[in-house]
């Protein structure tokens, strides 16, 4: 989303105001330690889309860190809402945003805490399917909790900066060896024709496009499994993904600046992307024939998991 012009209304503590008047006290532990948690919901047609799985997260995520939910599942689902109808609905990445509030500075938990909540919109322009990015491997320097969506991602910038130096899109994080994922997307490659993308666990964020993905490549009988990711494997791969919230499925085309299956996008991502897109094409169709703007969990959220 870079470079995009934010939309202009937001919303912060319980009211929907211009964007440029939403204001935050420099106390806030956000702003002071980064204590806080956070989605990135898309939207297409105005329509939050798998809106139940970003809230079942975000409702792990806030637990995890001991925040109380302010504003419960049915309050999430008409911040959302009206978000995306103030802002004209259309294709929408929803920011969502929760911190432990306004409080003098102690790494303590305050007595009393008043979580502050704000969220605002950006356009959301899917990238071109024809596209692809530029990746490189770099050592996973992040916490031991990153299932958990919190706002401190001072490793994560560090870490998406170091590979925009190097003139490539995204750094892929390397843990012992093994790939963990991207510094905002998940990471999947095809090895001798099977799919595979590591298995949820502390170390990387349980991507909702992720499990989609597997989702959707599972019900179309493509082989695909969650296995670790080995740095030899994926520097071998025919194919390799990044999937996110923003960016769908996007075949990387170069990893240290050597080519990835020739340089051009894969058969198998072909067809996820045609999945993908298909399902994204109905659930804004489902939006015109008045189809109500919500869905049940899907399995990966329903059976819990870490994360
Ligand atoms: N980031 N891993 C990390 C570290 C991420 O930040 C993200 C998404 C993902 C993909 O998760 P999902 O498919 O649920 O979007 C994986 C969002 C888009 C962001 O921070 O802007």
């Amino acid at each position: 989303m870079a470079g995009v012009r934010a939309c202009p209304t937001a919303y912060l503590d319980g009211v929907f105001l211009p964007l440029e008047e939403a204001r935050i006290s420099p106390l806030d532990r956000g702003f002071l330690f980064g204590d806080g948690v956070y989605e990135v919901v898309p939207c297409y047609g105005g329509r939050p889309f798998l809106l139940e799985r970003h809230l079942a997260r975000l409702d792990r995520s806030l637990r995890a860190v001991g925040l109380p939910d302010p504003l419960g599942p049915a309050g999430w689902r008409h911040l959302a809402g009206e978000l995306a109808a103030r802002n004209g609905g259309g294709d929408l990445a929803l920011y969502l945003q929760v911190t432990r509030g306004v409080a003098p500075r102690d790494h303590r938990f305050p007595a009393a805490p008043r979580p502050t909540v704000f969220a605002y919109a950006n356009p959301l322009r899917p990238p071109p399917a024809e596209g692809g990015a530029r990746a490189v491997l770099l050592e996973d320097l992040r916490w031991g909790r990153c299932d958990i969506k919190a706002i401190s991602l001072l490793a994560n910038v560090l870490a998406r900066q170091a590979a925009h130096r190097r003139s490539a899109d995204e750094a892929i994080l390397v843990r012992e060896g093994e790939v963990t994922e991207g510094a905002a997307s998940n990471v999947f490659a095809v090895v001798e024709g099977v799919l595979l993308t590591p298995p949820r666990s502390p170390r990387l964020l349980p991507g909702v496009t992720r499990d989609l993905v597997l989702e959707l490549a599972a019900e179309a009988g493509l082989p695909c499994r969650e296995a670790p990711l080995p740095v030899g494997l994926v520097q071998r791969a025919e194919e390799l993904w990044l999937t996110s919230s923003t960016r769908e499925v996007v075949p990387v085309l170069a990893l240290d600046g050597r080519p990835v299956g020739g340089g051009r996008p894969g058969p198998l991502w072909r067809r996820v992307h045609r999945l993908y897109q298909a399902r994204k094409a109905r659930w804004r169709e489902g939006g015109r024939a008045g189809v109500p703007g919500t869905e049940p969990p899907g399995p990966a959220a329903a059976a819990g998991g870490a994360g």
